[in-house]
């Protein structure tokens, strides 16, 4: 490979997300292998502002595939929102001799990483790592495995109990506006019914499903809420609603919260992370910038980070029917 590149930096930034590790640590050995150096900034956005940064060699990420979190620490950023917070973090690269960076986050990042990238001629390459999968250019996100079958885990235990008691349990789960976590892990869990931003369910059609439900004989009942949707966004006030119009359910909620990003990464997310990180400084090495690395039919492809932030990842509204279906 004919490059002019000596050294690449890599940050992860937004919500963290099982599997990050997994990818610093590819992109840290990608560089070993091509004999690049690697720079590692902390607190994504804002550690490139205050030149926050540790060298990662090939020994330094030892034994990280398997952790949960950032090794590099995550933030949200409010100073790279200003153009003067961009001109600090570019002069911190310049000095530090970084040619270009790896970024690691979700929607967010590649926002900022997208307007960076126009105003300052320094290649950057986005990985996709939030454990929402909301990213368009990627079939899947790092962290998104993980926290599906966090989630899953979880709603098998709720069912125990809700089980024991005839009780109904709304499970408000993560996702920010998608809802491919409540989604996927509510026909996981076999959720009676599954509350998502992309399809407006209703509260008439919810308590008719769940009078259907103890018509046909079942004495405790899971609804999934993705905190995006708008019927459940209360999910407090949704319980309420629902037992003050069907009195004879007794209603619990379990809101899951930050649990969900936590934990060791699945092997899924940790061969995903992998493939991408080492993808991600080849396309560096390859001259490439501005783009963004995900997969597709197992198969890594590469997209423009701006057709990334501003497509959409549609969910797979068969998943829906086929819950209707099982959940009769
Ligand atoms: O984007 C990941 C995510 O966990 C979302 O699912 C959630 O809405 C948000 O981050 C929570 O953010 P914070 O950790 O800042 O509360």
């Amino acid at each position: 490979m004919q490059h002019n590149i000596k050294k690449i930096g890599v940050m992860t930034s937004g919500g963290d997300a099982p599997g990050m590790n997994a990818a610093i640590r590819a992109v840290a050995r990608a560089c070993s292998y091509y004999n690049v150096k690697c720079v590692g900034y902390y607190r994504g956005y804002q550690g490139m502002i205050e030149a926050d940064s540790v060298e990662l060699t090939a020994r330094s990420v030892k034994n990280i595939v398997s952790k949960g979190g950032t090794i590099l620490k995550s933030a949200r950023s409010m100073e790279f929102k200003t153009k003067e917070g961009r001109k600090k973090a570019y002069d911190n690269l310049v000095e530090e001799g970084v040619d270009a960076m790896v970024l690691i986050g979700g929607d967010g990042t590649f926002t900022g990483g997208m307007i960076f990238s126009k105003e300052y001629d320094i290649p950057v390459i986005g990985v996709p790592g939030t454990i929402d999968n909301d990213i368009s250019g990627t079939k899947f996100t790092i962290g998104y495995d993980t926290a599906l079958n966090t989630v899953v885990e979880a709603i098998d235990k709720i069912r125990d109990t809700a089980s024991s008691h005839n009780r109904l349990f709304f499970v408000e789960v993560m996702g920010r506006d998608a809802g491919f976590i409540a989604l996927n892990a509510g026909v996981g869990a076999g959720a009676e019914e599954i509350l998502i931003p992309e399809e407006d369910l209703g509260l008439d059609r919810l308590l008719e499903s769940l009078q259907r439900s103890r018509r046909s004989g079942k004495s405790s009942s899971i609804v999934v809420v993705s905190e995006g949707d708008k019927i459940g966004k209360n999910v407090f006030e949704l319980a309420e609603y629902v037992t003050e119009n069907l009195p004879d359910y007794e209603a619990r909620v379990s809101v899951l919260g930050h649990m969900q990003r936590g934990g060791k990464p699945s092997c899924f997310d940790r061969v995903l992370a992998s493939r991408l990180g080492v993808k991600a400084v080849e396309l560096i090495l390859d001259g490439q910038s501005n783009v963004m690395v995900g997969v597709s039919d197992n198969k890594l492809i590469v997209t423009n980070i701006e057709k990334a932030v501003k497509g959409k990842h549609t969910i797979n509204k068969e998943l829906l029917r086929i819950s209707d279906i099982l959940s009769v």
